[in-house]
């Protein structure tokens, strides 16, 4: 791909980004109700746990003073309140790693990472999320494989991890994720083939 074009795409998502977390500001407060599920505040606590470096501060809002669905960067779902829909922490200038605890948040559909310094494995965690529609990790010094789990992500529509420091193969099972449109993986260590099976996504 050239440089035009991976431009191209990077506002494309920036865009998208935006989009996919706009409507963070729909669900008020006080709209919710007051016995919160605790699940995804347990969750967004270990992934704050493992964030080593925040200059921005942006997870100093993760705290108790107010409902998590109101922390920074967390939008809570419309229809299960108590549910993080989206993850939007992109261009903080966040170090550290990203916990399995992500798993745990299992009414995802978005999750925007990308443009930090998280280092470690992509969490095959991730691989639980099946609303996950769009996955955006790019610009980070992530190591380690293409977890194959992000195949069982059946909803992905967008998945974006250049610019990382990623190496092996690209896993034959990104060919079941069907509904993906866009797929980018350049500015990594990765090795052997394409697989045919991404043949399949039509
Ligand atoms: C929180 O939500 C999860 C998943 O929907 C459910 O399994 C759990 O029982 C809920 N907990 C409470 C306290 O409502
Ligand atoms: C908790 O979050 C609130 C809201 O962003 C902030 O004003 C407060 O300083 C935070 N408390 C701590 C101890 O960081
Ligand atoms: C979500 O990410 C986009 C792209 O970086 C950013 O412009 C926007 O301000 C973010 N929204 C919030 C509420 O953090
Ligand atoms: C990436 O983050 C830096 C600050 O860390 C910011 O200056 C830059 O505009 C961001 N780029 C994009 C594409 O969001
Ligand atoms: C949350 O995720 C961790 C790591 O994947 C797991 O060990 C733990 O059992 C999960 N907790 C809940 C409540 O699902
Ligand atoms: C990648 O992220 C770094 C900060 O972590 C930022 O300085 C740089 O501008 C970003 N690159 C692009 C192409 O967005
Ligand atoms: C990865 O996916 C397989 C099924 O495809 C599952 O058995 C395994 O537990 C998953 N691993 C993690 C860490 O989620
Ligand atoms: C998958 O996405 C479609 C729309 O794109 C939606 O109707 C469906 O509920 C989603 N499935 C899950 C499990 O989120």
């Amino acid at each position: 791909m050239g440089v035009l074009a991976v431009k191209l795409v990077y506002s494309v998502f920036s865009a998208m980004c935006i989009f996919c977390c706009s409507s963070m500001q729909l669900v008020h407060p006080l709209t919710m109700k007051l016995q919160a599920n605790e699940t995804d505040m347990m969750a967004l606590l270990a992934i704050k746990a493992q964030i080593q470096h925040d200059p921005n501060q942006v997870t100093s809002s993760w705290n108790d003073s107010i409902h998590f669905c109101s922390w920074y960067g967390v939008t809570c779902s419309q229809r299960h309140q108590q549910r993080v829909s989206k993850l939007n922490l992109s261009s903080q200038g966040l170090a550290g790693s990203i916990s399995p605890h992500i798993g745990n948040l299992s009414f995802l559909r978005g999750i925007c990472l990308y443009n930090n310094t998280f280092t470690h494995e992509i969490p095959p965690e991730i691989g639980s999320l099946h609303r996950l529609q769009v996955l955006l990790l790019h610009n980070n010094s992530f190591t380690g494989h293409i977890p194959p789990n992000v195949s069982n992500c059946f909803n992905l529509t967008f998945l974006s991890l250049g610019r990382n420091k990623l190496v092996g193969e690209i896993p034959s099972q990104l060919g079941f994720l069907s509904k993906l449109q866009i797929l980018v993986l350049q500015g990594n260590y990765l090795t052997g083939e394409i697989p045919s099976s991404l043949g399949n996504l039509s």
